[in-house]
């Protein structure tokens, strides 16, 4: 790996900036590319609340001489802040992550997140434009800009079809990365990847709020949970995987585009009965529609309802994805697939909680 040399004359390697370092995939990306030797910058948005705890693991104290993570205030709203922080970190490679990631929430703030999704990567490529850098830029574009899917599985040349403003402004930023990477020879990289979990998902997402709340249950901290539409499916991989495929992909000589995804897809209701299973729980359905039910049919308690807030106004009903460009040119394959993900999430709650889960998991 080449070396470079930092402000106070020591020697280091590759040095990269995260934008979004605090969210699931910042902070596994982040501990990915500190194990490679990397010096790891990170924006980091100023918040009345804690915001950086997915990082815990990592964070150097700002005293400590030998540091290689350094966090910096700013934000994708905000050009100046994007263009410090690239002239103060003097990255080779550039990771986009930031956004307004949750799709139901971007339609009750559609111009915000078109704002932080679609506008925030123009601000970004062109503050990387004007420094003149040759850094390698990564951007973290999404399955869900397959929307209502017009071919399955969905592979790199499969038409965008967005269901929701955060899949329009995504859609945006794919198309902006294109024509940035063409008008001006930028090296930009649209990664398209397809959900993807981990003990550390927002508790917002359904995988997250589905072991969540069966664990809680478990304990007897909870009695149920509300979900939305059960019968949504996903192409569920797992994040550590997917982190790996942007480095991936910045490694390469030549920019592209990659659809990176399991190859599997499960509905929402078969992660409940799967997650279910793992603690004991014998999850059965009853009823339709809004009435309907599940039930641990080994105590008869109902455990999950259904609220219909949870709906969203236009929904993708199924993703599936076909990841075989990426393992041709990139060697990239999912290690995690389904069951195997459930089991990572389920076991984590009992960590997180401090407990040993071989006493609640069969
Ligand atoms: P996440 O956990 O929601 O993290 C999002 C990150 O973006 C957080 O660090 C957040 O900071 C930051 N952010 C939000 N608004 C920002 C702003 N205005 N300026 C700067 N940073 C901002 O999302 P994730 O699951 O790690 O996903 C990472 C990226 O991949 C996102 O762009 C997402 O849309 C995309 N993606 C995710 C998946 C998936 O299944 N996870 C699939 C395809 C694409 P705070 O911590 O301060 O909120
Ligand atoms: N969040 C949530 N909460 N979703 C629910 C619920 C619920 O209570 N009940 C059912 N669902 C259904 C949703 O309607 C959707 O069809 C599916 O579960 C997955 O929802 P999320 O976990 O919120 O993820 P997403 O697929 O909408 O979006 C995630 O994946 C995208 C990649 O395809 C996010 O990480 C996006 O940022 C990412 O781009």
């Amino acid at each position: 790996m080449t070396k470079k040399f930092n402000k106070r004359n020591q020697k280091v390697n590759k040095r990269a900036l995260i934008i979004g370092i605090t969210g699931q995939d910042g902070s596994y990306l982040a501990e990915f590319l500190l194990s490679r030797g990397y010096e790891v910058h990170g924006l980091i948005r100023r918040s009345s609340s804690f915001n950086t705890g997915r990082l815990d693991d990592i964070y150097q104290d700002p005293h400590e001489s030998h540091r290689r993570l350094y966090l910096h205030y700013g934000d994708l709203i905000d050009s100046h802040s994007l263009l410090n922080i690239i002239s103060e970190s003097q990255p080779d490679e550039i990771y986009n992550l930031g956004a307004q990631s949750h799709v139901r929430v971007s339609f009750d703030i559609p111009e915000y997140t078109a704002d932080v999704d679609a506008l925030g990567t123009t601000r970004l490529l062109d503050a990387v434009r004007a420094s003149k850098l040759p850094a390698k830029i990564y951007q973290a574009g999404s399955s869900e800009m397959f929307g209502k899917v017009l071919e399955t599985p969905q592979k790199e040349n499969t038409p965008f079809n967005p269901q929701s403003p955060y899949a329009c402004a995504k859609v945006f930023s794919h198309f902006i990365c294109k024509n940035y990477r063409d008008s001006y020879g930028m090296f930009i990289a649209n990664g398209i990847l397809f959900n993807h979990e981990s003990p550390r998902r927002g508790k917002t997402f359904v995988t997250k709020k589905i072991t969540e709340g069966l664990a809680d249950i478990r304990l007897g901290k909870k009695d149920r949970i509300y979900l939305g539409n059960l019968d949504a499916k996903r192409d569920w991989g797992y994040a550590p995987d997917y982190v790996e495929a942007m480095w991936q992909m910045l490694q390469e000589e030549k920019p592209n585009d990659y659809v990176i995804s399991t190859g599997e897809t499960h509905s929402v209701r078969e992660f409940a009965e799967e997650a279910a299973r793992l603690i004991d729980m014998d999850l059965q359905w009853k009823g339709s529609g809004l009435e309907e039910e599940g039930i641990d049919a080994k105590t008869g308690q109902t455990i999950i309802s259904i609220d219909p807030k949870y709906y969203r106004p236009s929904e993708v009903d199924a993703l599936l994805g076909d990841s075989s460009k990426a393992k041709k040119n990139l060697g990239w394959e999912p290690k995690v697939k389904f069951k195997e993900l459930v089991k990572i999430m389920m076991v984590g709650e009992f960590e997180e909680r401090k407990l040993d889960s071989s006493a609640y998991l069969s």
